[in-house]
């Protein structure tokens, strides 16, 4: 397993003292090659549950075991650029072995070569989402945690740059945990959908995805996501 997950609780301290639990018992593990994605409702845990993967936040019950081997690449929620760098600068700095033509090729498949001088400030949103999963991949991770990276895309880029992920995925044939409300994108992506119940989260139903990415045609996502939304 590259990651596995085996966490009893989380909470975090209440605003009127004492704790909240915010996850609840989670298991599960990524094996190379693996994209798992969870989906459930806002304010579950599921960026909690990230941060713990990535080894940010120690303050839990539980074991998170992730291959000290594995190298991450890390896609927050808020995309959180340098701001006095300029974007491209960004991408550079987060990935200073990958060749000028490997961050070319990410900026063309996320629409993003346009915008390299531009510092983060004068970025959208979703322009900064979309460096922000560049430099994901741009440290050729073997583990990708990508939280809502989909979020602040109008449906066209969104479906592009879902595209522009399973291509990379497939072609480096990496690991990954996506975490996504959207079970559209989470069903392009994964080998196995999780759906984590209400805070204090716990996976309620789990779903296995046999057939390639790439292969899925539009009717088949429609299909499996309901049969999702009927699990969850
Ligand atoms: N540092 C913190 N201190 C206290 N409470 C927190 C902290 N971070 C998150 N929470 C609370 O924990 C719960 C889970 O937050 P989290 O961000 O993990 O949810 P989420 O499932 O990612 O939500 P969303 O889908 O909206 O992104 C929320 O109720 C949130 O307010
Ligand atoms: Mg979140």
């Amino acid at each position: 397993m590259l990651l596995e997950i085996a966490i009893t609780g989380k909470s975090y301290p209440a605003p009127n003292g004492g704790s909240a639990p915010v996850l609840g018992k989670i298991a599960f593990g990524i094996r190379p090659g693996e994209i798992a994605a969870i989906v459930g409702p806002s304010g579950c845990g599921k960026s909690t549950l990230m941060r713990l993967a990535a080894g940010l936040d120690q303050d839990f019950d539980g074991r998170i075991a992730l291959d000290p081997a594995a190298r991450t690449g890390i896609a927050f929620q808020e995309p959180r650029l340098l701001p006095w760098r300029s974007a491209g600068q960004n991408l550079r700095i987060a990935a200073p072995a990958a060749t000028d033509a490997e961050l070319d090729d990410l900026c063309a498949r996320f629409d993003i070569g346009d915008h390299l001088n531009h510092f983060p400030a004068a970025l959208s949103l979703g322009l900064a989402r979309r460096f922000s999963l560049a430099r994901a991949f741009a440290v050729k991770p073997d583990l990708l945690m990508l939280d809502e990276p989909f979020a602040s895309l109008d449906s066209a880029m969104r479906r592009r740059c879902c595209d522009a992920v399973a291509d990379l995925v497939d072609a480096r044939r990496l690991a990954g945990l996506i975490i996504s409300h959207d079970i559209e994108a989470a069903v392009r992506l994964a080998d196995v959908v999780y759906v984590f119940s209400a805070r204090p989260a716990c996976i309620i139903a789990q779903q296995e995805i046999a057939m390639p990415r790439r292969s899925r045609t539009d009717s088949a996502i429609r299909e499996i996501m309901a049969q999702i939304e009927a699990l969850g």
